[in-house]
């Protein structure tokens, strides 16, 4: 039997009207923030990815899927290797959504110097090359946006707030979710920092984990991330950045503070929080379900730098994404869901083989005005169909019978409370209608 691939799921049922209602509340919240959808290719050149996400981070190094057509794989296969490869023949699937929602605006111009800003979402699927476990998979879904040409600590402080509201309105209680905030500083004072803590990294070398060993000159910011607990009691004690701030940066991230103070939204401070991607600048943002065990349900931040890494012109951007499969455990988690039941339905029961075509146009009548319809096709017993139609959640079923079909009439029984009342056929689809709404 074909199987599912590790770390991926099968959405349908409940958990899909889940993932519809992540999205329909995006769409409303969103929307009243001014933000417009848009979707991306889930391949992408990885250059898209190695220039905005980083070429030393582990989701470029080693998470990103790497596609290959067969055809291409053939050649590979036969040249020993893909080194000569053009750019655009180097692809991958997005392991998150941000560097192709920039790659799109640069592409097709949707901020240009001056004009006003660009503010995107976004409900994609991801991939991520990860170990499987709880909440964390290879191919995930996030509800992402995007805003880019809004310099100000107003814009930072409008993308947590608007983070999370939309927590709240998912069904969280904001008491039991953790903020995180933290300042990574720019171009000018980051560079010292990452020395600072590349030196401390080395000077503790004996003590800290081969990984982190390797981070000094790679990546040093990432010894903080580190799971290994030992290490992360060390590097505790190594140089924080909102220490090493230059003026600007560090009155930049004061505004934001005190926007999200005056908005009445709890953070802490989080002077080690420095996120996986290396795209972000100044102020970075991550949310917890407390005792949820299921890690961060939601991350973002400021990315000043992206859009030219993209080739576009230096514009800023902001944006935060949110992970649909961790919310959904995380409600769980606190006894929440996200999964709402189907819509009311109407089931049409056949009596018997001669009333099939009258079963057909009643349906059709029912579903063209709108009302969702089911109706038996296996011919099965009336008994079996009233189970069928208790299974499928039916409020209503109508039932055609040699009698009612010959009188113009239909039988409408309320599946709760068993009640049976005889009307006729022309006044059926506006009582349906009126009762299941
Ligand atoms: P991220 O923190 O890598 O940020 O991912 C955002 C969210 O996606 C996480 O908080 C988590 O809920 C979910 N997530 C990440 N990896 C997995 C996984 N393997 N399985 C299940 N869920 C996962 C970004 O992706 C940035 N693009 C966010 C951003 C937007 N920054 C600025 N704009």
């Amino acid at each position: 039997m074909a199987q599912r691939i590790q770390g991926t799921e099968d959405l349908y049922g409940g958990y899909m009207r889940g993932w519809q209602h992540i999205q329909d509340t995006a769409r409303e919240l969103f929307g009243t923030y001014g933000f417009d959808m848009i979707e991306t290719p889930a391949i992408e050149q990885v250059d898209t990815f190695v220039h905005g996400i980083g070429e030393s981070t582990d989701v470029v190094r080693k998470e990103m899927f790497r596609v290959f057509s067969g055809a291409l794989m053939e050649r590979l296969i036969g040249a020993g290797g893909e080194g000569g490869l053009k750019a655009k023949q180097r692809m991958a699937l997005r392991p998150e959504g941000t560097a192709g929602v920039v790659r799109a605006a640069v592409e097709d111009k949707l901020v240009s110097q001056g004009a006003a800003p660009v503010k995107l979402w976004y409900a994609e699927a991801m991939f991520r090359g990860e170990r499987p476990q709880k909440g964390r998979l290879r191919q995930f879904h996030q509800v992402g946006i995007e805003w880019m040409g809004a310099p100000d600590p107003a814009a930072d402080a409008e993308c947590v707030i608007v983070l999370m509201e939309y927590f709240r309105l998912l069904g969280f209680d904001p008491a039991r979710l953790r903020l995180r905030i933290n300042s990574m500083g720019d171009a000018t004072c980051r560079p010292a920092y990452r020395e600072k803590v590349r030196d401390f990294i080395i000077a503790h070398a004996h003590e800290l984990c081969a990984d982190c060993r390797e981070r000094a000159d790679v990546n040093p910011l990432r010894a903080f991330d580190c799971k290994v607990d030992h290490d992360r009691e060390i590097m505790a004690h190594a140089p924080l950045v909102t220490d090493h701030l230059c003026d600007t940066c560090a009155a930049h991230y004061a505004q934001v503070k005190c926007y999200l103070d005056e908005a009445g939204v709890a953070y802490v401070e989080d002077p080690t929080l420095v996120r996986g991607l290396d795209y972000y600048t100044r102020t970075v943002f991550e949310v917890d379900a407390l005792d949820s065990g299921v890690g961060a349900i939601g991350g973002g931040g400021r990315y000043d730098d992206l859009v030219e890494l993209e080739g576009g012109r230096p514009t800023p951007g902001i944006g935060f994404a949110v992970g649909f499969e961790r919310i959904s455990l995380a409600l769980a988690a606190c006894g929440g869901s996200l999964e709402t039941k189907p819509p009311a339905c109407v089931y049409v029961a056949c009596a018997a083989p001669e009333q099939r075509d009258a079963v057909f146009s009643t349906s059709l009548a029912l579903r063209r005005a709108g009302v969702r319809t089911e109706a038996d096709y296996q011919g099965r017993s009336l008994k079996s169909q009233f189970k069928q139609a208790d299974r499928l959640g039916a409020r209503l079923c109508v039932v055609l019978g040699a009698d009612e079909v010959a009188s113009g009439t239909a039988t409408l029984r309320d599946m709760q409370t068993h009640e049976q009342v005889r009307l006729p056929l022309a006044e059926l689809v506006a009582t349906v209608s009126q009762r299941i709404s």
